[in-house]
């Protein structure tokens, strides 16, 4: 069994706007996060998700609830925690009036790494990120792709535990989309855990070993990709199609295991499933007994942008109660 590294419980946080007014940006989330995970955070806009990472990263204080950081209450020591932390915010803050080498190597050397190694580890990332060329030139000059990859080398320079990414592929073009994951799967190899928030669903559905789908304050469900996708009722589609389609082949249909609707489109038999791995040999054998003959069959899985549309409120999210 892995470690636990990240526990949080029953943590919430308000904030209060006016003394009638009060936003609960986060009810009450439980989690765990195995050592050497992938753990996607996936929500709508609003639903909280950076008010959670950065309570999970020392910056702000939860209104209550506990987290621990390799069993240790972080707010005990944040400056012990903060060690094994890195964190790419969803904000820029970046020290603008320093040069991207220095944002680079002061950091570094706030934690703890020597002159030499904190030079040799920016110039491996200013290298990778492609800001070798830009490296001496004050950040406010950066566009915001290059501020985004500069966030992402400083955030692991100290090679930490845990690396947080607050939508980290925002504004990158694709190119520097793909050194990202690479440097992230790479990184995840040499067994830091991540932590990832992001609106592209196609990014944690191939990459995250387990999901929260998080909205207005609330974790919503967890688990694997494949757990989550059983979760939306009969969202797995068999399509046939027929040579020829008669109302009796869609009758007959209704019959079937496992089938829980049935929709005919012209000659195309569309059989809704509830399970992401259904048993194909009994609509095969019922298939034979019909007098027409098969000329396609196929299956295809709902997304876990589906799932995201099941689980969460559509349209807007902003949480704000009045009391
Ligand atoms: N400092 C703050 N003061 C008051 N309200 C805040 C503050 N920070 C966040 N909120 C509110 O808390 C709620 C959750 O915001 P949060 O930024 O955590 O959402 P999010 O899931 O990260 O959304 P997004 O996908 O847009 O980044 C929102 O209603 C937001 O307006
Ligand atoms: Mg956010």
């Amino acid at each position: 069994m892995a470690d636990t590294i990240l526990k949080a419980i029953n943590v919430k946080k308000d904030f209060v706007l006016s003394k009638s007014r009060k936003i609960e940006a986060v009810k009450g989330i439980n989690l765990e996060v195995q050592a050497g995970e992938i753990f996607g955070f996936l929500g709508p806009n609003g639903a909280g998700k950076s008010t959670m990472i950065s309570m999970l990263t020392t910056q702000s204080k939860p209104t209550s609830g506990e987290i621990f950081i390799n069993n240790q209450q972080i707010l005990e020591n944040p400056a012990r925690a903060r060690k094994k932390i890195g964190v790419v915010a969803q904000h820029n803050n970046l020290d603008k009036g320093l040069t991207a080498r220095e944002n680079l190597t002061y950091h570094a050397k706030y934690f703890g790494l020597d002159d030499s190694t904190a030079n040799q580890r920016a110039d491996e990332y200013l290298e990778k990120f492609g800001l070798k060329d830009r490296q001496h030139d004050y950040v406010k000059s950066y566009s915001g792709g290059m501020a985004q990859r500069l966030k992402i080398a400083r955030a692991i320079i100290h090679q930490p535990d845990i690396l947080f990414l607050d939508e980290p592929t925002t504004g990158l073009d694709p190119a520097y989309r793909a050194i990202l994951w690479e440097q992230i799967l790479t990184l995840n190899k040499a067994g830091t855990t991540i932590f990832l928030t992001t609106h592209y669903m196609e990014e944690p559905e191939q990459l995250c070993d387990r999901i929260a789908i998080v909205d207005k304050g609330e974790i919503q469900a967890i688990g694997t990709t494949e757990e989550l996708k059983e979760l939306i009722p009969a969202n797995n589609i068999i399509s046939i199609t027929f040579s020829n389609f008669s109302s009796d082949i869609a009758k007959q249909a209704k019959e079937l295991p496992e089938v829980e609707n049935i929709v005919v489109k012209e000659n195309e038999l569309l059989l809704y499933v509830r399970t992401a791995h259904p048993n194909f040999n009994p609509i095969m054998e019922w298939i034979k007994t019909l007098d027409t003959s098969l000329e396609t069959i196929s299956l295809s899985r709902s997304t876990l942008e589906d799932v995201f549309i099941h689980l969460t409120s559509k349209g807007g999210t902003e949480n704000g109660r009045t009391e």
